[in-house]
């Protein structure tokens, strides 16, 4: 249990950010026994963060304690009150992971107070949802009341696995796997109600009958009418979800593209596991690429600031910063104008964001009014079962048990 917490606390020191699936997380795992206790720590100190550091400010005399003291009393705080481990196992261990001798008594004194006082219900939203101040502010000035509070209180609860069952192969329910469900809306969907091997490691990944992917993610190709052999590029493509999906759904010509070299050879592997073959993978940057054809479709699943997947990494909320919604929404407009000259006239433009920013969902989108005709997609996510804030251009999904937030504009050129 001590090596738990040790290798708990250096990664959160180190803020990992690929989330859930990433290396470094299941190199961590292989050393220890609990791993669920182990996840949990981690996901709830860096889900409770506010709240944590609210409750440990109102003991401290100084606030200005150096980040590994606060990393230590985040981890100590979030097990005396949101775990059944005993007080003083925890106040023990926790206090065995200061190595500054002069910090050890402050750190045993803090927890032992907040093991006494228990937990503290607080009254503003940002704490008792544990969500940095600013952010539900901002989201308060173009979100519905509703939207805002199903989010913060969505982002209380880890997500569960979620896959997309390749039905080249099979039926999603012929499909055998331990603890797996459909999923509500996606129809090729399943999630995991628990999940206790390594996921890469599991014969259906491996033999490619499921690709690990969020509901919301699936069922954006399924809002698309495709035609055999017709054109498609997608512009962002890395680690492949969409674009696998796409050459699941039917046999078009698929030219795929990431600006990071080194996803290239995730995104071939991909594609050799679900058997399945694009018809060129391109690695250049989208705002510059110039391309050979016009395509019938394309799809921009653009790099965005994440805030929907804060559910599955919550550190993203604590990462992102209002300015960065700005410069981010600069890129897509460049990749968006830059690919709008590859699209055919009547052809269309799938642009998608796994954020819930309006820079870079409806701002970034509205610009094209003048030459593309937007697609009103409201009947198909209802036929999903999807609800949605539909904002003219596009639709934004809520979240809910399974489905993350997700923005999908598609638009129809009419003008160069
Ligand atoms: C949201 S992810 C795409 C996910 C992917 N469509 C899927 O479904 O698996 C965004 C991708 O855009 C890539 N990217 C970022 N900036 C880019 C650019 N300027 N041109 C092309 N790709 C870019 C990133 O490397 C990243 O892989």
């Amino acid at each position: 249990m001590k090596s738990d917490l040790i290798i708990a606390y250096r990664l959160l020191r180190k803020k990992f950010r690929s989330g859930i699936f990433s290396t470094e997380f299941y190199q961590a795992f292989s050393y220890v026994e609990e791993k669920a206790f182990f996840k949990n720590l981690i996901f709830g100190v860096l889900r409770k963060q506010e709240y944590l550091d609210w409750v440990i400010n109102s003991l401290l005399k100084k606030k200005d304690i150096p980040p590994s003291i606060r990393t230590i009393l985040r981890i100590g705080t979030y097990q005396l009150l949101f775990t059944n481990k005993p007080s003083y196992s925890i106040v023990n261990e926790t206090v065995e992971l200061v190595e500054k001798k002069s910090f050890k008594g402050l750190v045993n004194a803090i927890l032992r107070k907040i093991s006494k006082i228990g937990y503290t219900e607080p009254k503003e939203l940002y704490l008792k949802y544990s969500h940095p101040k600013w952010l539900i502010e901002y989201w308060k000035k173009f979100l519905p009341l509703d939207y805002i509070y199903k989010i913060l209180e969505y982002n209380q609860y880890p997500l569960k696995t979620t896959a997309r069952v390749n039905k080249r192969k099979i039926d999603r329910d012929k499909l055998k796997i331990e603890n797996i469900f459909p999923t509500p809306h996606s129809p090729v969907g399943i999630y995991f109600e628990k999940i206790e091997e390594n996921p890469w490691k599991l014969d259906k990944y491996i033999n490619g009958y499921i690709t690990y992917q969020s509901e919301s993610s699936q069922i954006i190709p399924l809002l698309v009418d495709f035609e055999k052999d017709e054109l498609v590029f997608d512009a962002c493509a890395a680690p492949g979800g969409k674009a696998t999906h796409i050459l699941e759904l039917c046999d078009v010509n698929l030219v795929i593209n990431d600006v990071e070299k080194q996803k290239i050879k995730i995104l071939e592997n991909q594609f050799k596991r679900l058997n399945l073959r694009p018809k060129k993978i391109l690695n250049f940057d989208a705002q510059k690429i110039t391309l050979k054809d016009k395509f019938d479709k394309i799809f921009i699943d653009a790099p965005c600031s994440s805030l929907g997947i804060a559910r599955r990494n919550p550190e993203v909320l604590r990462r992102q910063k209002k300015e960065n919604f700005k410069k981010l929404s600069e890129i897509q407009i460049n990749i968006i104008s830059n690919l709008w000259k590859y699209l055919k006239k009547h052809g269309i433009m799938i642009y998608s964001t796994c954020t819930v920013t309006i820079e870079e969902n409806t701002n970034t989108v509205k610009k094209w009014k003048p030459f593309a005709e937007f697609v009103d997609i409201r009947e198909r996510l209802e036929k999903f079962g999807i609800k949605y804030v539909w904002d003219g251009y596009g639709t934004l999904f809520y979240p809910d048990e399974i489905l993350t937030p997700f923005y999908v504009s598609i638009l129809r050129k009419i003008k160069e």
